[in-house]
């Protein structure tokens, strides 16, 4: 692999962690745009607007529970993905308004009215955007950069797993019907059992 050649002894200005990947075939300027677009939509989107979704559940006690978890879990997606971007020698906008436009889903924000079938159905087409933004990127890494594509395939994982708990409260809540997703109790809120990084960066 002609990675060797390319960092010189000594240089910070060059990452062998890039050129390794980029020797392989990843576009690693394509992967960064995304992460950031990525990280947008987890922090931004996400995260924020959930926060605010999800004070609007109010009475539904059962709702916010399951919110609380898939909101919680979207803010240690960011934290996974914030030090790749950096990893791979990119940055985030200084500009958080940049940051926030940059976003690959677009920003959930509350509903008029704010009933709990719009809420809910805004929770879930937040996080059918998540599962297609995080498949894009396990399919640019696979076999080529397995550091994003294991992060990828994580965050991935608790998308698949929010889409089902939402179908379970939206089919409950506007339809009646019973639709379980399966959903076990994580030990403790923002437990993100595929995505939080305990052993690097979480207390
Ligand atoms: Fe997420
Ligand atoms: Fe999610």
């Amino acid at each position: 692999m002609a990675d060797n050649a390319v960092v010189k002894h000594g240089d910070v200005t060059q990452r062998v962690g890039v050129e390794v990947i980029r020797a392989r075939g990843v576009d690693v300027e394509k992967l960064i745009k995304m992460l950031v677009a990525n990280a947008a939509a987890e922090f931004a989107s996400t995260y924020y607007y959930y926060t605010i979704l999800r004070m609007h559940l109010a009475g539904h006690e059962d709702y916010k529970e399951i919110c609380e978890d898939a909101r919680l879990e979207d803010r240690a997606h960011w934290e996974l993905i914030v030090p790749r971007i950096y990893e791979l020698g990119g940055e985030l906008p200084n500009d958080l308004k940049v940051f926030h436009d940059q976003a690959g889903c677009v920003a959930a924000k509350l509903p008029d009215p704010p009933t709990a079938v719009n809420i809910l159905t805004l929770l879930l087409e937040s996080e059918r955007c998540a599962i297609r933004s995080w498949i894009q990127i396990c399919d640019l890494t696979i076999g080529k950069d397995p550091r994003t594509y294991d992060m990828a395939a994580r965050i991935l994982n608790e998308e698949i797993e929010h889409e089902a708990w939402f179908i379970e409260l939206l089919a409950h809540e506007r339809d009646g019907k019973s639709i379980p997703s399966g959903h076990f109790r994580r030990g403790t809120p923002g437990e993100a059992p595929y995505s939080k990084n305990r052993d690097f960066y979480n207390p």
